[in-house]
């Protein structure tokens, strides 16, 4: 027998979600989709991306567009280069775990940190200036937003969640909470950090400002190209005629080519500037610049709007796979928080699990004669549960139970290629289930 090796450092878990009450527009595209869907693509990093549809209640009362605009959402992801095999890519309401363990954590979060959520302040000052009740037309989702999207990071453990600055206080709030449910119940939760990206260009709209839906000053990220140039032609410059020189400090047009130009394109549009180009040529060059990036990609955005069903069915596999993590996750934590079968020892007594544990399975490692190192889960002596095939080091074996007690189930496909066939899965998702709750 081997003492089982140190845990191994697991992969970076991202996580970020969209609410889905828009269309994505360029400034999304730059800020957000862009570069996630690179960062997706480093090694070392496994990253869920989903679509917020529970938080889209908060902002509209409007169904159609909450659908449209999850498809919407869900297509530009795609189109832009997603890939749903590499990526967890899921919508938030296929998941039934994150409601139920928005109750959790509502129970273990002050209500006095909520009182000083961003949004919902804003919206009690707004108020209190107009001399009308603070909390006039404010929701209870509003106030419990913080709660949801604390949720949505910790069911899945995520270490960093890139987001724009102003979620960095929801970030914050996830990490109070996960402490004090694991000071509370034990360690569960990772604690997340955000993760903002300071090179991430904000773009201007139309008018200079953010671009951003509250002001109606975006450009949609996938207009067909005539409508693209039309908008393009309507940005906000200033007067000055073909042959003067133009500033590109506080030029929203210039901004915009940036996000999407090389340095030494950025560097000649910089020279055409100085030299008088007229506004009107400096809008068709950042057409064309920004069509040739898109153009691609809109081949694909329109043939997926024009088949909703198979956007559908790469969520509900996207959701099937988000949930091979949650469902075994929120068993443990329903153990955790005393959400119990009767029919458990200890109900009576007090004695929690400890008797569990000589009934349940356990990992077992060992050598044999081939000199290879092997693990297996079993009932003591009965016909093990899950039998390794021969490893070459006693670390991949720790390092593959250490998985498997990690992820549950959800490591069986990850790790298939060590295992012997397994004959009967749902008694190793059992099994795997109530040896996280014992380590609860
Ligand atoms: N609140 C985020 C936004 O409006 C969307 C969101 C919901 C989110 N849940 C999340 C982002 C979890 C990151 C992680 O932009």
């Amino acid at each position: 027998m081997f003492e089982s090796s140190p845990r191994p450092v697991p992969p970076t878990r991202f996580l970020t979600g969209i609410t889905t009450s828009g269309t994505p527009h360029l400034g999304n595209y730059v800020g957000s989709i862009r570069p996630a869907v690179r960062a997706s693509l480093a090694d070392g990093v496994e990253s869920f991306y989903f679509l917020a549809d529970y938080h889209a209640l908060i902002k509209t009362g409007d169904p159609a567009r909450v659908q449209r605009s999850t498809l919407e959402i869900a297509a530009s992801w795609l189109a832009a280069g997603l890939d749903p095999q590499r990526v967890t890519f899921y919508r938030q309401s296929d998941i039934p775990e994150i409601p139920e363990l928005t109750w959790f954590l509502t129970c273990v979060t002050g209500k006095g940190i909520l009182n000083r959520a961003h949004a919902y302040k804003a919206a009690v000052d707004r108020n209190t200036a107009a001399n009308i009740d603070p909390d006039s037309d404010v929701s209870a989702g509003l106030f419990m937003y913080p709660v949801l999207m604390g949720a949505d990071i910790l069911m899945f453990n995520a270490h960093q969640v890139p987001v724009g600055r102003d979620q960095i206080q929801h970030i914050e709030m996830a990490r109070d909470m996960a402490h004090s449910f694991n000071h509370r119940y034990g360690d569960h939760f990772v604690a997340p950090l955000a993760a903002v990206e300071e090179s991430v260009a904000t773009l201007p709209g139309l008018d200079g400002r953010k671009m951003s839906k509250s002001y109606d000053n975006t450009i949609p990220l996938f207009a067909p190209r005539a409508q693209l140039q039309k908008q393009i032609a309507g940005i906000l410059t200033d007067s000055r005629a073909p042959g003067e020189p133009k500033d590109t400090e506080g030029s929203a047009l210039f901004q915009i080519y940036q996000a999407f130009a090389s340095s030494e394109e950025t560097q000649l549009l910089r020279q055409a500037f100085a030299d008088g180009i007229a506004w009107g040529d400096a809008k068709q060059r950042l057409f064309e610049r920004i069509d040739q990036e898109i153009a691609p990609m809109r081949a694909r955005y329109e043939h997926l709007m024009a088949h909703p069903e198979e956007v559908e069915a790469l969520l509900l596999a996207g959701a099937t796979k988000a949930r091979a993590t949650a469902t075994p996750f929120m068993a443990r934590l329903r153990q955790a928080v005393g959400l119990r079968s009767l029919g458990t020892a200890g109900a009576a007594s007090g004695a929690i699990a400890k008797s569990n544990k000589a009934a349940g399975a356990s990992f077992k490692q060992y050598r044999e004669k081939d000199g290879l190192f092997y693990f297996k889960l079993a009932h003591g002596k009965a016909e093990p549960l899950l039998q390794s095939k021969g490893l070459a080091t006693p670390q991949l074996a720790g390092e593959c139970i250490a998985q498997l007690l990690r992820d549950g189930s959800a490591a069986l496909e990850a790790l298939a290629a060590h295992l012997a066939p397994v004959n009967d899965p749902v008694a190793v998702h059992q099994a795997l289930v109530q040896l996280q709750a014992d380590a609860a």
